[in-house]
């Protein structure tokens, strides 16, 4: 009697479970730098993450059943934290590109990106082929790690055509800028925008650097990839991410 009464527990505790994991199914972690605003920053008064990436994010795993939790660290180190385990997937307004591709995978895109120019009102820079310029010799900021210095480093250090400066952020990078220590600054046009608006004196050249796709990234082979591509093939297909995308960005 005693063993049957334990068996009906152990079933009743098992079935308990099951209907728990369906509520959630735990906690996926997105690692992120939130200081790239519209995709992720600092809430001023809330103090949490928000921004487009922070709304998707939430978007995919309410869909799929998990909890989400947002890891905000150097843009750099986000890709060595989902090669490690120690996040999920990466979300940060995040290029797909070939080198990144050899660590770890990409989800479909869910948004596309521009590198934009910012310069002081009164720059001597007036398009991006001025800082390739022959005898052009411009220090330019970028964000370490970023497409930005990726291609900066190789068109314009490395071609002799100036020097670069990499900062942690893409703030920092935009405050060198104010405070002259940089000649103008390589980002990606939606974070631009925000900072040119919050700084005064500073413009966005007409001309821009690329044109690139932002996609999830998660660790080689993720049984995650294919679950996350579902949700965010829905979210996209039924007007979501447009509609996070549009309350974020205002357009002109
Ligand atoms: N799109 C650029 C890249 O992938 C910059 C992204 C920076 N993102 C950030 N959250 N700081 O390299």
């Amino acid at each position: 009697m005693k063993r049957i009464l334990a068996l009906v527990l152990v079933c009743m505790m098992a079935l308990a479970g099951a209907a728990f994991a369906e509520e959630s199914k735990g906690t996926l972690s997105m690692g992120t730098n939130a200081a790239f605003p519209p995709y992720e920053y600092y809430d001023d008064e809330t103090g949490e993450i928000v921004g487009i990436d922070a709304e998707v994010a939430a978007a995919i795993c309410e869909k799929l059943g998990y909890d989400l939790e947002i890891v905000d660290m150097e843009f750099s180190a986000i890709i060595p934290a989902i090669t490690s385990g120690k996040v999920d997937f990466g979300m940060a307004g995040m290029t797909v590109t070939e080198e990144r591709l050899q660590s770890v995978d990409f989800t479909i895109s869910y948004a596309t990106g521009i590198q934009s120019v910012i310069v002081p009102e009164d720059s001597p820079i007036t398009s991006v082929d001025d800082l390739t310029a022959e005898g052009a010799n411009y220090t330019v900021g970028v964000q370490l790690g970023t497409t930005g210095d990726l291609y900066c480093t190789g068109d314009i250090e490395e071609a002799g055509f100036g020097s670069v400066e990499r900062f942690n952020t893409g703030t920092d990078a935009v405050l060198a800028l104010t405070t002259g220590k940089v000649d103008c600054v390589v980002i990606d046009d939606a974070p631009a925008q925000n900072f040119v608006a919050a700084n005064e004196g500073l413009k966005i050249l007409d001309t821009s650097y690329t044109v690139e796709e932002y996609a999830i990234a998660l660790a080689k082979d993720s049984a995650l990839t294919e679950e996350i591509n579902a949700a965010l093939e829905e979210l996209i297909a039924d007007g979501t991410v447009q509609a996070i995308v549009d309350k974020y960005i205002v357009a002109e």
